[in-house]
C-alpha cells in the first residue's frame, strides 16, 4: 500500500508578487497553464499501487487545494486532507500523517512525502526512484531523494552517500561549508521528498521528537472529521497543534536518524525557489528574454517579463526581472532574485 503524502504550506516569499499569503507558491501557475500543486498532484496520482491521496495544508487553503485537485481530471482513488490550524513546518504534518496512515492502514502502509511547489520533468525517472525507495522504506528506512548538487546552494539539505547509504545530513549549512560539499563530490541535494512506512515514521519521531509526536497525536485526538463521497477532511484541534514545536523534518530527524537512506537520482528536479528559476523555463528569444504575457521591448537583453493583465513596454534594459500583476509590480535585478523576499518582510511590518 502506497500512500502519496503532499507537503502544502511555505508561503514561497521569494516569487512575490504572485506568490501571496493567500495563494502561495504551490498555486503558482506555469506557462502551461498547471499549477506546482497540480502538478505535485498528478504525479502522486499517477504512481502505481495507490490507495490514498492525503495532502496536509492549511485550512484556509482546503477549497481552494480541492478545486485545483479537481481540475486536473478523474481522481480514481479517496482522497485525504488534514488541515492546520497554523503551519508548525513540516516535523507536526508529518507526524499527523503518520499518526492518520497507521490508524487507517496499520504499521507498514508506505508514505511517500512530496512536495507541493517543485517541479520534476522526468516522469519515468522519478517513478522509478519511488519503486527503489518503497523497497529501502520496506526494510525499515527513512529514505530520501538525492539530486547531483549545481551549485553551493545554502538552502538546501546536503546527504553525504555511498550507495544508498547515508553517512551524514546536514541541513541548510553555510556558504562555506555548502562549497566544500559541492567540491568533494561526496554529496547531494535533498529534494525534500521522503519515503517511509508509518511504523518507521512514528518510531524515529518517537525517539527524536517526542514532544512533536505528542503534541500532535493530541491534536489529533480532539479534532473533528468530516467524510464525504471518495473523501474525508480532519480539522486539526488548534490550541494543542499550536504546542508542537514548529520544527522541520530535516532538523528534527534527518540530521540525528541512523536509519537514513538515499536513493541518488536524475528526475529534472527544480525547486522554483526564486524567480530566476520561473524565467528559466521560458525559451528565450534571439536577445535572451524570456516573455509571459504582452511585452514591447526595445534594446532589451537578458529580461524576463510576466504580465497577467497588462502591456509591458521596457527600453534600454538589461539582466531585469519585471513581473507585474494587478495590484503590485515588481522590478529586481537578476542577480537579486533572491532578496525579493526583503519586500515580503517590509510589506509584513507594515500591516
Ligand atoms: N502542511 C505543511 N505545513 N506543509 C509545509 C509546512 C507546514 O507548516 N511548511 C512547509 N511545508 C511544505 C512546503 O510547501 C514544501 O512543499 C515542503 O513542505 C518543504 O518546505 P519548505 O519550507 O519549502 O522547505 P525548505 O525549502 O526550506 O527545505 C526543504 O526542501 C529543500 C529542497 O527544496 C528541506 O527538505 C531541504 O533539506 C531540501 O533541500
Ligand atoms: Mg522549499
Amino acid at each position: 500500500k502506497l500512500i502519496p503524502v503532499i507537503l502544502s504550506g511555505g508561503a514561497g516569499t521569494r516569487l512575490w508578487p504572485v506568490s501571496r499569503e493567500q495563494h502561495p507558491k504551490p498555486f503558482i501557475r506555469l506557462a502551461d497553464g498547471q499549477s506546482l500543486l497540480q502538478k505535485s498532484f498528478l504525479r502522486a496520482k499517477s504512481l502505481p499501487d495507490v490507495v490514498e491521496v492525503l495532502t496536509v495544508t492549511n485550512r484556509d487553503l482546503f477549497f481552494k487545494t480541492a478545486d485545483e485537485y479537481r481540475e486536473t481530471g478523474p481522481i480514481p482513488m479517496p482522497l485525504g486532507f488534514i488541515l492546520e490550524p497554523q503551519g508548525r513546518n513540516t516535523a507536526p504534518a508529518i507526524a499527523a500523517a503518520a499518526l492518520t496512515i497507521h490508524k487507517q492502514y496499520g504499521p507498514d502502509a508506505v508514505m511517500l512525502f512530496l512536495t507541493a511547489d517543485h517541479l520534476i520533468s522526468d516522469l519515468k525517472a522519478f517513478t522509478q526512484a519511488v519503486q527503489t525507495a518503497v523497497k529501502l522504506a520496506e526494510t525499515g528506512k527513512v529514505t530520501t531523494f538525492g539530486v547531483k548538487p549545481e551549485a553551493p546552494e545554502t538552502g538546501y539539505g546536503y546527504i553525504e552517500s555511498e550507495g544508498h547509504t547515508v553517512k551524514r545530513f546536514v541541513e541548510k549549512p553555510d556558504l562555506k561549508t555548502a562549497q566544500s560539499y559541492v567540491d568533494s563530490g561526496k554529496y547531494l541535494w535533498n529534494s525534500g521528498m521522503f519515503c517511509m512506512t508509518a511504523q518507521t515514521a512514528m518510531t524515529e519521531l518517537k525517539s527524536f521528537a517526542p514532544q512533536v509526536l505528542d503534541a500532535v497525536e493530541k491534536s489529533l485526538a480532539v479534532s473533528r472529521r468530516v467524510e464525504g463521497s471518495g473523501q474525508y477532511q480532519i480539522e486539526l484541534d488548534a490550541n494543542t497543534f499550536a504546542e508542537a514545536e514548529s520544527i522541520s523534518i530535516d532538523y528534527a530527524l534527518m540530521e540525528k536518524t541512523t536509519h537514513a537512506a538515499v536513493v541518488a537520482c536524475s528526475i529534472g528536479w527544480s525547486d522554483i525557489g526564486s524567480w530566476n528559476a520561473l524565467g528559466d523555463l521560458i525559451a528565450p528569444d534571439g536577445n535572451g528574454n524570456s516573455i509571459e504575457g504582452e511585452a514591447y521591448l526595445h534594446d532589451v537583453t537578458n529580461t524576463y517579463i510576466q504580465s497577467t493583465d497588462r502591456l509591458v513596454a521596457a527600453v534600454g534594459v538589461d539582466n531585469l526581472i519585471i513581473i507585474d500583476t494587478a495590484d503590485a509590480l515588481l522590478v529586481a535585478s537578476k542577480d537579486r532574485s533572491q532578496d525579493v523576499k526583503q519586500i515580503v518582510g517590509q510589506l509584513k511590518k507594515i500591516d
